[in-house]
């Protein structure tokens, strides 16, 4: 394509049917805005510019979409498609080419799709090509009428249909391509209608009556122009980018043992022969090496797992990296910065934070470990807590390698415990621990004999007869003799 192409998304629209305080282009399906979606389609085909066109919510809008790129021209008011486009022609300046226009709400559409649209509209040399999807139920599109020749003839909104036209499966899609002459054009549509809106639909009647040419292009496959007006048919989009998704993980040989259960957004890489279970989100930056295998229930986010990775179910990780051999799970958390080495383990309800566990370091039970290094082969007791927080700051702690903490200690950081150290059982450690040595911090054990059988039997004396009749029998047996 060497003639030069701008694309025009209409963005401004109040999205009434969709019952939000959210802008209707904002609403996401498959993790990203719907008009997210259409940009991405659009810029496949490397245009020179893009306007987007704003106004209901615009603000919103426009930061979402701040630093991709685009161009914004606003509608102040929303008086329809063709009033909305008018509001580009500012933006387009001097630009002298094909204009491809899209609408914000119509996020199943295709970078193919577009290219073949665009290469039609030359190769037939049209002012104007239209895409038009037959639908089994056109309800609220605008329908295409054609002439005895099969030629388009107008695109009747319908609300403006007549019953015989309401009749009409092929509609408009809403992507067209212009050549310039759509600027001057559109600025000649009424909005004689009983919405009293300027519809973009009337241009085609505006290029007719100039004795231009206007051509139809039938898109093969209809779902990819859903135009979303409600939430029925946003879920309805999500389902459709879902099945795609599912199918390009498949085809590239991942086991998705239950598909319908599976979330995966197309930003989402997977090497093949990973099986995931039922229920598996993934979203984001995700990506996953050869043999990994997710277990039910889990969710991915931003995370990059390497080969041979298992994650046992109802895990949750969100920006965390995993080397290969490693083993996640279940129910373990891994938070932003989770850097897990090679064979390192961490288990049931353990949350991992902006940390590094290196190869071979185990933590498999109830632990938090927030802002630490684990050197290698390091091994964390069940209950330990990295006290990283006093309030106002973190602070880090450095372990290992090849050190032992004990069950349910503390470390409060920022600490070093080196190589081989020991940290004993229910330690607070406050102080640092030089390599090779044990830290005790602890009260000391002390054992009174015989404490208890005179606290029993003191209690008991003054007891409803039948409490405690275990403990009755045992001081019966034995405690008579202390
Ligand atoms: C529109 C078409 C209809 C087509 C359908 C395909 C018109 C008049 N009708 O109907 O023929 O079958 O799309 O999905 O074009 N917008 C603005 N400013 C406005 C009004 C709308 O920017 O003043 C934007 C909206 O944000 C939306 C798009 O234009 O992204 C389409 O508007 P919408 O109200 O959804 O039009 P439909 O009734 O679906
Ligand atoms: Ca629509």
């Amino acid at each position: 394509m060497s003639e030069p192409l701008a694309v025009v998304v209409l963005a401004a629209g109040a999205g009434t049917r969709m019952v939000s305080s959210r802008p209707k282009v904002l609403h996401e399906v498959a993790g990203r805005s719907m008009v997210a979606h259409v940009l991405r389609a659009a810029r496949g085909l490397d245009p020179q510019s893009v306007v987007v066109v704003t106004g209901h919510g615009a603000d919103q809008v426009e930061d979402e979409l701040a630093g991709t790129g685009v161009v914004f021209a606003r509608q102040d008011r929303q008086l329809g498609t063709g009033h909305a486009f008018l509001q580009a022609a500012t933006a387009l300046g001097s630009f002298d080419g094909d204009i491809l226009v899209l609408y914000g709400d119509t996020p199943l559409v295709r970078q193919e799709t577009l290219t073949a649209v665009v290469a039609r509209h030359r190769e037939a040399q049209a002012g104007m090509t239209i895409v038009t999807a037959q639908l089994e139920n056109p309800t609220g599109y605008g329908r295409i009428i054609r002439g005895s020749n099969g030629e388009v003839l107008r695109i009747v909104e319908e609300k403006a249909a007549t019953p015989a036209q309401r009749l009409v499966k092929e509609t408009n899609s809403g992507v067209y391509v212009f050549d310039r002459r759509a600027l001057d054009l559109a600025a000649q549509i009424q909005n004689n209608n009983s919405a009293q809106e300027y519809y973009l639909t009337d241009i085609l009647e505006r290029y007719l009556s100039e004795g231009l040419r206007a051509v139809a292009y039938e898109a093969s496959d209809a779902t990819e122009l859903l135009g979303v007006n409600d939430r029925l048919q946003l879920a309805f989009a999500e389902g459709v980018l879902q099945a795609r998704s599912r199918e390009r993980l498949m085809r590239a040989g991942v086991t998705l043992r239950d598909p319908a259960s599976t979330f995966i957004e197309d930003t989402v890489t997977v090497a093949c022969d990973v099986t995931l279970d039922p229920g598996v989100h993934l979203s984001g930056a995700t990506s996953i090496g050869r043999n990994c295998r997710i277990g039910p229930n889990c969710s991915l986010n931003n995370t990059t797992l390497e080969e041979n990775v298992i994650v046992a179910g109802w895990t949750v990780m969100d920006g965390a990296s995993v080397a290969s051999g490693a083993t996640v799970g279940p129910f373990a958390r891994l938070r932003a910065g989770s850097i897990l080495g090679q064979h390192a383990h961490v288990g049931n309800f353990v949350e991992v934070k902006d940390s590094i566990l290196e190869a071979n370091v185990k933590a498999g039970h109830l632990a938090y470990l927030g802002d630490v290094r684990l050197r290698e082969e390091t091994n964390i007791g069940a209950g330990t807590i990295i006290a990283n927080y006093d309030g106002l700051n973190k602070y880090r702690s450095d372990i290992g390698p090849g050190a032992f903490i004990g069950s349910n200690s503390v470390i409060v950081s920022p600490v070093t415990i080196g190589a081989g150290g020991f940290v004993a059982a229910g330690s607070t450690i406050t102080e640092d621990v030089p390599e090779g040595a044990l830290a005790v911090a602890r009260g000391k054990q002390k054992t009174i004999e015989g404490w208890a059988f005179r606290f029993w039997r003191r209690l008991l004396a003054g007891a409803r007869p039948g409490a405690h009749p275990v403990i009755r029998a045992w001081l019966a047996a034995r405690g008579s003799q202390k």
